[in-house]
């Protein structure tokens, strides 16, 4: 993906090069264009270093006439070699000069000759974002079909505490890349996803719950909203934000996660289960804080709802997959919940071996399908393992389809 970063003259203009370097991660190239008040804040050969790429400062810049010539058609060339012009930090004097079409330097030439998908990331002092004017603005742009990925609350550089902040590099990354993803296969679909951990309460203060980090699931929903579905994830408590584009819906307990999940299935083409659901909850939750004695003291402890073979028995035509957290027996146990469950696939990982256990950013699963088939993902980033998920799930409804 070729991607342009237009950075405008903020104090959040130094967070413009984390931005760059988080896109070129992800696989974008990335060409900067810096106008003259950013170039103050923070030097162009920061980003030709990050970027391994010349840095494109201003319009007329140049100053032979044959550097001039050539730099004039350079927006031109800039905008039709690009897929996403990003813009962050996106100043009000930017978003005014978007808005109204105003052309004085390359950055704003480039916006108006710039075919491809625009996003803007404003960053200001709070009362200069709540203006009038700025927000008239930004309901302009919006309405173009601009993307805009509002601040962040916080302290500002001003000193005062409100909205304003550029949102975190890695998160307008994922956001471009999530928006200007050329594979939309997932378009049309609504997948229904589970993450994280549940809490089950011994009391106000105290709960009952596991080491899932949400990472595998929230991977999983990153990949689906990227390939163009609405995507309604189900998410016990983790610490991880919201990927872009995803319906987030925040539960506690088993039997939250068991509510929102029924309310949902009905919108839902694809439910994939990857969750680390508690198995028991405390059958009495004690209303108040319990006071220690001395005496040794026993929780009772009650079976939870099983969601996943809820869902099996009323997911209709759904495509519905499973996961299975095994310390061994990997195919055969994946094989018994896919069948108890009536599951359409199960991913099951061994989250017992090195390296690829709970909170890891690379995972390492086997697929056991309902043809019969068994599929071994090798040890790869989440977000990979997640989208060859979705890659053998369109195939696997594909034949069962075909099947029936
Ligand atoms: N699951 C669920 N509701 C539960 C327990 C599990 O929906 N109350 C789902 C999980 O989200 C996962 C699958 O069932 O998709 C398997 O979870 P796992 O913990 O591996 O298996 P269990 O069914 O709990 O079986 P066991 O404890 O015997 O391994």
């Amino acid at each position: 993906m070729n991607v342009v970063l237009g950075v405008g003259g903020g104090i959040a203009a130094y967070k413009a090069a984390e931005l760059a370097r988080a896109l070129m991660e992800r696989g974008a190239n990335v060409q900067v264009v810096l106008t003259s008040s950013a170039a103050e804040f923070i030097r162009p050969l920061t980003f030709a270093a990050l970027t391994n790429r010349k840095v494109i400062t201003d319009l007329f810049g140049s100053s032979s006439a044959d550097e001039i010539l050539s730099s004039s058609v350079e927006h031109i060339r800039v905008a039709q070699d690009n897929d996403v012009l990003v813009v962050a930090p996106a100043t009000a004097d930017l978003i005014a000069k978007f808005a109204a079409g105003l052309a004085p330097d390359f950055l704003t030439t480039l916006y108006l000759a710039f075919t491809g998908k625009v996003i803007l990331a404003p960053a200001m002092n709070t009362n200069m974002w709540n203006h009038p004017a700025t927000q008239e603005n930004i309901e302009k742009l919006a309405a173009r079909g601009n993307y805009i990925l509002p601040p962040d609350e916080g302290l500002l550089a001003c000193g005062t505490t409100g909205a304003g902040r550029l949102p975190d590099p890695v998160r307008i990354a994922e956001a471009v890349v999530s928006i200007g993803h050329p594979r939309k296969d997932l378009d049309g679909e609504t997948i229904l996803i589970t993450a994280g951990p549940t809490q089950e309460a011994i009391d106000p203060v105290r709960f009952i719950s596991n080491h899932s980090s949400g990472k595998m699931g929230y991977s999983i929903a990153a990949a689906a909203a990227c390939r163009g579905a609405r995507v309604i994830l189900v998410s016990g408590p983790v610490n991880l934000p919201a990927p872009y584009g995803v319906e987030l819906v925040p539960v506690k307990s088993a039997g939250e996660m068991r509510d929102a999940v029924m309310r949902h299935l009905p919108a839902a083409t694809i439910i994939i289960k990857s969750a680390a659901v508690a198995d028991y909850h405390v059958a009495n939750p004690a209303p108040q804080k319990l006071k220690k004695t001395p005496a040794r003291m026993s929780l009772e402890l009650d079976p939870t709802v099983d969601i996943l073979a809820e869902v099996g028995r009323n997911k209709g035509d759904r495509l519905l997959i499973g996961f299975a957290a095994e310390t061994q027996n990997l195919v055969a146990e994946g094989r018994r919940k896919m069948e108890t469950k009536n599951a359409d696939m199960v991913v099951a990982n061994l989250v017992s071996k090195e390296g690829i256990g709970f909170g890891a950013d690379v995972n390492e699963v086997t697929l056991v399908l309902r043809t019969g088939e068994v599929i071994a993902i090798p040890r790869a980033t989440k977000r990979a393992v997640a989208d060859q998920i979705f890659d053998h799930a369109l195939n696997l409804r594909l034949a069962l389809h075909a099947r029936s």
